[in-house]
């Protein structure tokens, strides 16, 4: 897979599958933006990738916050001159980042509302952002970032809620605006990812987690022109956890 001459833009590329995926992107010849909340982290990993020979920056953004995600989409046709490809990695179970221990009901609303904004709104508000330019290129690939809990809702409820309207709704509703104009829309979900050691102890089929270079792979093939025909699609990629769950 090829990406010369193309552009992509990755939420959440600080750490994880974002951070992994703008490298294989870069590393395969993509101009890569790298937006995080975490901007130290993203600053470091573009400048690695710079001083291997590779087109990558840095802009802080918060997904929630729909001035930043404006800014990152016109900085980064401004110094890159195209938006070919918008991976959507920014995200997380808000029981875990927050350490809540209570059940649903007695979760803080403000917990609540984060899980739905960073999982499900970002993308939105990410997407809105860059199909534009998209439709005016007449090209254009949205990788949004679903779970297995957003088909089997094991967990977090906000999480497997947001999860749920990106691999469904989200997904078919942007592939079929998108289509007309060459954009195509595609959602990735994984089950358990060694992003974190404790993703280890979760049940597959398959008898472990992925790593997370096996769910990036699945992104850079979907991004890449070997999947043209491919739109308006969830791929699980869950070891088997669902045939089992
Ligand atoms: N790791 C898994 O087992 C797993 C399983 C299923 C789905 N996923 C999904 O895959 C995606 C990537 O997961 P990962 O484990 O690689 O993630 P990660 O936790 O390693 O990285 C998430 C990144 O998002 C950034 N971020 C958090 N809030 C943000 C905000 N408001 N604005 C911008 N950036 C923000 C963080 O700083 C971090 O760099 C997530 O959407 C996650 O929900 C992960």
């Amino acid at each position: 897979m090829e990406f010369s001459g193309k552009t992509a833009i990755i939420t959440g590329a600080a750490s994880g599958m974002g951070l992994l995926s703008a490298q294989q992107l870069a590393a395969r010849g993509a101009r890569v933006a790298l937006t995080d909340v975490n901007l130290e982290a993203a600053e470091a990993a573009a400048g690695d990738i710079r001083r291997q020979g590779g087109e990558a920056m840095a802009i802080a953004v918060d997904v929630r916050d729909y001035a930043q995600v404006k800014h990152a989409a016109e900085r980064t046709l401004e110094k890159f001159g195209t938006i070919d490809i918008l991976i959507n990695c920014a995200g997380g179970a808000s029981s875990r980042v927050f350490g809540c221990t209570g059940g649903f009901k007695d979760t803080d609303i403000g917990i609540i509302d984060w899980g739905i904004d960073v999982n499900l709104k970002g993308p939105v508000y990410f997407s809105h952002a860059v199909i534009g330019t998209m439709m005016e290129q007449k090209s254009g690939v949205i990788i949004l970032m679903g779970s297995i809990e957003g088909v089997a809702g094991f967990g977090c409820v906000d999480y497997s809620a947001a999860k749920s309207g990106l691999m469904t709704g989200l997904t078919k509703s942007l592939a079929r605006y998108g289509a007309p104009y060459g954009v195509r829309v595609c959602c990735v979900s994984p089950g358990p990812v060694l992003t974190r050691p404790a993703m280890a102890k979760m049940q597959t089929a398959l008898g472990r987690a992925a790593e997370p270079e096996e769910v990036v792979d699945l992104i850079l093939y979907l991004c890449s022109d070997k999947a043209s025909f491919i739109t308006g699609a969830d791929f699980l990629i869950d070891g088997g956890r669902s045939c089992i769950a």
